[in-house]
């Protein structure tokens, strides 16, 4: 029977159980060559999608384009810090320099009686099997957004266009540094076996207090009016 969860995999099990990111600053050269990124993609793209409308796709900065793109951020980063000092302003030219390889995952609204959130759900399973695949090729990667993917300039100059969010921009590279590894989640503290009425394990002990909830770093209702005029609702 071809059905791939009647295959078990301890390789396969062992890896989710130890999987960690690296750090950009920690990626090296090489990073994948054509064939792997084809691969690296095509295993990214493989994701659940309800309503298979496809809400994501992708921007490969290789090569020379990662220095553009750090021209870009550079000249962003300048106009809006005009005292800032040149090793500021140089950091930012370098930030897609930082890795052999930097795709973007955007997610794409698609109007579709199918929720927005679950098509933004789809572009993040869509990220997190490009991190599964980069480390099947035997590749470090990092998951950023950092704070081009929520600028407005930034988003035009790359493309993007209202119906965009970014979903991450994926560093990837040959690791120069061994992982760390760093606290998980207690499983006591989230799970809850449920019967009717019983007092679910919710995971408070994870909230810190000290914080405000974050703006949404996207105008979320904005998109929503996008598709909705789209579909002339
Ligand atoms: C949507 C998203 C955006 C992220 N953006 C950043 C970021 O801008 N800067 C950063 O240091 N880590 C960011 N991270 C966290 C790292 O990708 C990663 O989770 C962290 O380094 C620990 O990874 P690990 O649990 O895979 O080892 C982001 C994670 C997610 C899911």
């Amino acid at each position: 029977m071809d059905v791939i969860a009647a295959k078990p995999s301890f390789e396969m099990l062992d890896y989710l159980l130890k999987r960690r990111s690296l750090k950009v600053g920690e990626f090296v050269e090489p990073g994948p060559n054509a064939e792997q990124l084809q691969t690296l993609l095509t295993a990214a793209a493989r994701v659940p999608d309800h309503g298979k409308l496809c809400p994501f796709y992708f921007l490969v900065f290789k090569g020379d384009a990662r220095a553009q793109a750090g021209d870009i951020l550079a000249e962003i980063f300048r106009g809006d810090h005009p005292d800032a000092r040149a090793d500021k302003i140089e950091d930012e030219r370098q930030r897609f320099l930082r890795s052999p390889l930097v795709v973007g995952i955007v997610m794409r609204a698609r109007p579709s009686k199918h929720p927005l959130w679950e098509q933004m759900m789809s572009a993040s399973a869509v990220a997190q099997n490009f991190v599964l695949a980069a480390n099947a090729l035997g590749f470090g990667v990092q998951w950023l957004s950092e704070w081009y993917a929520y600028d407005e300039r930034t988003r035009a100059a790359f493309g993007l266009d209202e119906r965009d969010v970014v979903a991450g921009f994926m560093h990837v590279g040959s690791p120069a540094a061994a992982a760390q590894e760093r606290p998980r989640p207690d499983l006591e503290k989230i799970v809850t076996f449920w019967q009717r009425g019983c007092s679910p394990e919710k995971g408070d002990c994870y909230d810190l207090g000290k914080f405000e909830f974050p703006e949404d770093g996207f105008d979320f209702s904005k998109l929503k009016r996008l598709v909705k005029a789209a579909q002339g609702l």
